[in-house]
C-alpha cells in the first residue's frame, strides 16, 4: 500500500489563525482562533492581527494534529498562505511553516488565498466535521463559475481546473464584504458588520429603501459610490429623526444588504451567460450571507444553474482551503523553497 499523502494547512492572511490537517484528500481537522481584539476598533489592526498571530500560531496546529491524531513526523508538507493579504499577518504563518518544514525536513507548499477560497469546495469533510449539517459535500465540475467575495476581495473567477483560474471580473474599489463593514459601521453596528446586517435584515422589509446602483463596465463592480450614498442618506435621516438607525435597523439592514447582493447577481448573471456556464460557485467571507445563499438558489430555479456554495465554516477564512490547495498541489509535486517571501498583492491565475 502506497504511503499517505498528510498536508498540514497554515493560514495567516488577515485576522484568524486557522490551522487544519488533510489526509489523503480527506478534512481530519479544521481550527480557527478568530481575533476578537479588533471589534473595539471597528476593523482589523495589521499590527494587533500580526501580534495575535504569533500568541495563536502554536497552540492552533498542535490543537490541530491533536484533534487530527496525526504525529509532527507524520506529516508529509506543510501548506502555507503566501497572499494576498496583510504583510505582518503573513509572515508569521509563512516563518512558522517554513521554521517547521525545516525542522521536520519535509516540502513547504505556498498557496494564493483566493485559490483557496475557491478549492474550498473540494474539502472532503466527514459528518463530524460538518457540525450536523447532513447534505452530502458535491463538488463543481470543471469549468465553472465562481463568485468570491470576502472582505478583501470581490471577484468573478471562470475556473476551468484546480490550478487554471481566471479573473473575469472584480471591484475597482471596495470589496463586497466592506460594503457589508461600512454600512454597519455607519449605523454605528461593530465590526464585522456583515453578519450582523444579515442577523437584522431578517425582520426588515428590502424594500424599505433605495440606494442607487453603481454603473461599472463590464463585469467590473464599485461598492465606494454606495458606501457613500449609504452614509449621506443615514446622516440626512439621523438630522431629521436622531433615532432614525434603532427605529429602522432591519429595514436598513435588509435594503442595504439586497442592493449588494442585486450588484453582485447582476454581473454573475451576464458572466454566466457570456461564458454559457450553468456551474455557479460562491467563496469568501460574505457567501456566509443567508439573502445571497437564498437569492442563488432562486436563480437557480429560474435559470437552470447548479449552485455550489461551501458549508459555513469553509466560507470564512480557514485552513482547510489551504491544506486542500496545497493537497493538489502536492499531488504535481508543486512545492517551493526556504527562499519564498510574502506577497501582499497576489493575483490569482
Ligand atoms: O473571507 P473572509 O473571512 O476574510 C477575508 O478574506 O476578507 O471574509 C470576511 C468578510 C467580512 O467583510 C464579513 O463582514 C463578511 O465576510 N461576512 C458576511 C457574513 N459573514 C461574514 N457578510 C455578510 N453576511 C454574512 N453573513
Ligand atoms: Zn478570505
Amino acid at each position: 500500500m502506497s504511503k499517505s499523502i498528510i498536508i498540514l494547512g497554515i493560514e495567516s492572511s488577515c485576522d484568524d489563525t486557522a490551522a487544519a490537517v488533510i489526509k489523503d484528500g480527506k478534512l481530519l481537522a479544521n481550527i480557527v482562533a478568530t481575533q476578537n481584539i479588533h471589534k473595539a476598533y471597528g476593523g482589523v489592526v495589521p499590527e494587533l492581527a500580526s501580534r495575535a498571530h504569533q500568541k495563536n500560531i502554536i497552540p492552533v496546529v498542535d490543537q490541530a494534529l491533536k484533534q487530527a491524531g496525526v504525529a509532527k513526523h507524520e506529516l508529509s508538507a506543510i501548506a502555507f498562505t503566501r497572499g494576498p493579504g496583510l504583510m505582518g499577518s503573513l509572515i508569521v504563518g509563512i516563518s512558522f511553516a517554513k521554521a517547521f518544514a525545516l525542522g521536520l525536513d519535509i516540502p513547504l507548499i505556498e498557496v494564493n488565498h483566493m485559490q483557496g477560497h475557491i478549492l474550498a469546495h473540494f474539502i472532503d469533510a466527514p459528518p463530524d466535521l460538518l457540525k450536523g449539517e447532513e447534505e452530502p459535500i458535491r463538488a463543481p465540475n470543471f469549468p465553472f463559475l465562481c463568485l468570491t467575495v470576502s472582505g478583501g476581495h470581490t471577484q468573478i473567477v471562470l475556473v476551468n481546473d484546480f490550478f487554471e483560474m481566471k479573473v473575469i471580473g472584480e471591484t475597482i474599489d471596495d470589496a463586497a464584504g466592506e460594503a457589508f463593514d461600512k454600512a454597519a459601521k455607519i449605523m454605528g453596528l461593530p465590526y464585522p458588520g456583515g453578519p450582523l446586517i444579515d442577523k437584522y435584515a431578517k425582520e426588515g422589509d428590502p424594500k424599505a429603501f433605495t440606494f442607487s446602483k453603481p454603473k461599472v463596465p463590464d463585469l467590473n463592480f464599485s461598492f465606494s459610490g454606495l458606501k457613500t450614498g449609504f452614509m449621506n442618506f443615514i446622516n440626512n435621516e439621523t438630522a431629521k429623526n436622531p433615532n432614525f438607525v434603532d427605529e429602522r435597523k432591519a429595514d436598513i439592514c435588509a435594503s442595504i444588504q439586497r442592493t449588494i447582493i442585486d450588484i453582485l447577481m447582476n454581473k454573475l448573471k451576464i458572466a454566466a451567460q457570456q461564458n454559457n456556464i450553468t456551474q455557479i460557485a460562491i467563496a469568501g467571507g460574505v457567501s456566509a450571507n443567508s439573502e445571497l445563499r437564498a437569492t442563488l438558489h432562486e436563480l437557480a430555479k429560474q435559470l437552470g444553474w447548479q449552485v455550489f456554495i461551501p458549508k459555513f465554516e469553509y466560507c470564512t477564512d480557514n485552513a482547510a482551503m489551504i491544506a486542500i490547495t496545497g493537497y493538489y498541489k502536492y499531488l504535481k509535486q508543486d512545492f517551493t523553497t526556504q527562499a519564498i517571501t510574502p506577497l501582499p498583492r497576489y493575483s490569482l491565475g
